[in-house]
């Protein structure tokens, strides 16, 4: 019987790869077997020298429209396809300047556009193949807006939409052989989160720690793996017990 976790044979596509989180997920996913495409808006190439065997690093900006689907077109059938990209940068709405406007739209157009855009660039030939694993990477923040750490508006909003999209395209798709999950990670040590500088008061959560990179890839592996065939729009809380969905 085949070990529904393995990835041998898998084609998966990664972006947000040049990050700690997807650098990690690209790592975990390789040694479980997968060939491995990654992207970001600069090529990952030592990433992909790296992890070897056949791996292909591209540059891509997710929040075009026709950069993404140039890829797509390109890059041939895929198992899975993964967002691991973000963006975070702090702003205030409420006492801040006039650029809060850029913010959020930049936030929105990385944060909800790219995952819309990837999304249906890979669907038709998951469709055509009738099978296909997507992954979208969302965060607690849209869950509790700052109740453990002082969140950026823009991405809160931002995320709680792409919770929302992950459960429009399972549903979408959830005949046709594609599931589709995502993944809500607590504060995790990465460079996202260093450039937020802020203060963590660790003591008071259950792990008494941050999350680590790795932590977060092992359950996206798990939902690229043939273990989730019954499991779409889900957006799995991976916070170390901070918060609960
Ligand atoms: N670190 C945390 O505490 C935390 C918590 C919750 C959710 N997340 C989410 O996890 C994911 C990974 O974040 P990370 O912590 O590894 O951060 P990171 O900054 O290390 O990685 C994010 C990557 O996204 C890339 N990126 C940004 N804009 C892009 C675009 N338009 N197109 C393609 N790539 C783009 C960046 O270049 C970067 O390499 C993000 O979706 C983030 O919002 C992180």
């Amino acid at each position: 019987m085949k070990n529904f976790f393995d990835l041998s044979g898998e084609r998966i596509f990664i972006t947000g790869a040049g990050g700690a989180i997807g650098g990690a997920t690209a790592r975990v996913m390789s040694e479980l077997g997968a060939e491995i495409i990654i992207t970001d808006l600069k090529a990952p190439t030592a990433l992909a020298e790296e992890l070897g065997k056949g791996a292909r690093a591209i540059a891509l900006d997710n929040a075009s429209r026709k950069d993404v689907e140039a890829v797509f077109a390109d890059v041939g059938p895929l198992d899975a396809m993964v967002d691991c990209s973000g963006y975070y940068v702090k702003g205030d709405w409420i006492d801040g300047g006039d650029d809060w406007e850029a913010l959020l739209q930049r936030t929105i157009d990385v944060n909800v556009k790219g995952p819309v855009n990837l999304v249906r660039a890979c669907l038709p030939a998951m469709k055509q193949r009738k099978s296909g694993r997507i992954v979208l990477t969302g965060s607690m923040a849209a869950r509790n807006a700052g109740s453990t750490l002082a969140v950026e508006p823009a991405y809160a909003a931002s995320k709680g939409g792409l919770h929302a999209l992950v459960r429009y395209f399972a549903r979408q798709v959830a005949d046709q052989g594609i599931v589709v999950n995502g993944i809500a990670p607590g504060a995790i040590l990465t460079p996202l989160l260093i450039s937020a500088n802020q203060p963590f008061a660790t003591e008071t959560y259950p792990m008494k720690r941050l999350g680590q990179p790795p932590e977060i890839a092992w359950p996206i592996a798990f939902l690229c793996s043939r273990g989730t065939s019954f499991m779409t729009g889900a957006v799995i809380d991976v916070n170390g017990g901070v918060a609960f969905s």
